[in-house]
């Protein structure tokens, strides 16, 4: 193998290329080249098409280079698109020790290393250095059994959604968790105010949250990206002349939400998540800009007659109190915190179902909309369930909760515990009268 340097312009892309280099990516490896220079060679065709190293490229071409280091392969053809894949599919199957964050938080100590040429920020590293202390506050093991005793009705941890939210399942957290453990990877594909990742006792090494609404999708996305501005836009008082203009503006920007989310690195648009979140906190039916939105009226009975002036609870789950939080800045602050290496996916929940480690080491929480509630999502609601119903019995490995109605599902192995939305949890209590059920998959640790 021999390694040449060539013209810049003797070499292009491959435009079939089938790997993505957002700009956070390209900068990434920008900062690299320039801290380190070029370690390794590119590799490209007999005529010039890169088959690895399109980012390098892109990179120095950014960087105005006039010649790059490159090894000129004899693959064509499909071995060539093979290689291609395997290049960068390969790298990706590695995993990190612990160790990792130590390491990486002394370099970034060190005046003498630009930290962002090693592809981690600040918030990266906090967060791995986070991960590693929960780690060691269980017993420093992997093992799930101690997390399992953990659970408990009052955290002072707890993080909210800062709206109240239709079939939030915040009371089951300890029941859920109890059975989930440590996983590795986390999903959460019908996400709505996300209460269930939000209460986890234990952040996975990923964690995967999506939502149908467009809405729901670029709130979390704006809060992981840009907490303050969020904020901003939520922390407003309450007018009925702003609430339905506000409505109809939010509602004519689905389409140019849903393409923005379509990216993964796109950060979301923070006035519209601000301005969602005021108006989900002040819809008496807590379905602010869904389309059927002939429902929607401000909360005035709750929050007086005319609430002009006063501001939303914001953080609350009940439609009772009017009293803004003191410091909405720091909430936002928090949560954005709490989901800086979340992945916010927006789409149906297939999209979301993607796991790299094994079976076991995968909890997915399944909140469905109910099958009661077809009538109003026109008959899609069973189509979806019939879906989920398949994807649980292939994947009864996983640790997998799926929740409903009792008497919803006929999963034969799986655990079925009864609770109440009304009050503490019971299992198989009389006392039951929501009939709310969570089926819990032979993976999930004993209850
Ligand atoms: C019952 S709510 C989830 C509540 C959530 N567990 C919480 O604690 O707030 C169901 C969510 O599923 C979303 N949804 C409905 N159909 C979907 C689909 N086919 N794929 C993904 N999400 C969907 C809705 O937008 C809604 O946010």
């Amino acid at each position: 193998m021999s390694i040449t340097m060539m013209l810049m312009d003797a070499i292009h892309e491959d435009p079939a290329n089938l790997r993505a280099h957002p700009e956070s990516n390209i900068n990434a490896i920008r900062a690299s080249l320039k801290e380190f220079g070029q370690q390794k060679p590119i590799v490209v065709d007999q005529g010039g098409k890169i088959v690895a190293g399109n980012g390098t490229f892109k990179a120095a071409v950014a960087l105005g280079w006039k010649r790059i280091a490159a090894v000129k392969t004899k693959l064509e053809g499909i071995k060539s698109v093979a290689y291609a894949i395997a290049d960068n599919r390969i790298a990706e199957l590695a995993t990190w020790e612990t160790e990792l964050a130590g390491v990486l938080d002394e370099l970034r100590k060190d005046d003498s290393i630009d930290i962002g040429s090693i592809g981690f920020d600040d918030a990266d590293i906090d967060a791995l250095l986070g991960d590693l202390a929960t780690e060691q506050d269980h017993g420093g093991s992997s093992s799930d059994r101690d997390i399992a005793d953990l659970p408990k009705d009052e955290r002072s941890d707890l993080v909210m959604a800062p709206f109240p939210y239709f079939g939030n399942k915040r009371k089951v957290i300890p029941l859920v968790w109890k059975r989930f453990g440590r996983p590795k990877q986390y999903i959460e594909p019908f996400c709505g105010s996300a209460a269930m990742l939000l209460g986890s006792y234990h952040v996975a090494k990923l964690e995967v949250i999506n939502d149908l609404s467009g809405f729901i999708a670029n709130f979390w996305r704006s809060v992981k990206h840009q907490p303050e501005k969020v904020a901003e836009f939520a922390d407003y008082p309450v007018s009925h002349l702003d609430f339905r203009m506000r409505e109809n503006a939010l509602v004519a920007k689905v389409k140019e939400l849903a393409g923005g989310l379509a990216d993964p690195d796109w950060p979301g648009d923070a006035k519209v998540a601000g301005w969602w979140c005021l108006g989900q906190c002040s819809d008496i039916g807590l379905s602010y800009c869904s389309t059927d939105s002939a429902s929607h009226q401000l909360a005035t009975t709750v929050q007086g007659l005319d609430c002009s002036g006063s501001k939303p609870h914001i953080k609350g789950q009940r439609l009772t109190s009017n009293t803004a939080i003191s410091d909405p800045r720091s909430l936002f602050d928090t949560l954005g915190t709490r989901i800086k290496r979340v992945k916010v996916l927006h789409g149906t929940w297939d999209r979301s179902m993607w796991f790299n480690d094994a079976p076991n080491d995968v909890a997915v929480f399944f909140d469905p909309p109910y099958r009661s509630y077809d009538d109003v999502y026109r008959d899609e609601v069973t189509v979806v369930l019939d879906d989920i119903v398949s994807w649980c019995k292939e994947h009864s490995d996983c640790r997998i909760a799926l929740c409903g109605h009792d008497g919803d599902y006929d999963l034969s192995g799986w655990d079925v515990v009864q609770w109440d939305k009304g009050g503490a949890t019971v299992s198989g209590s009389t006392k039951n009268k929501s009939n709310e059920a969570i089926w819990f998959s032979p993976g999930c640790l004993d209850g």
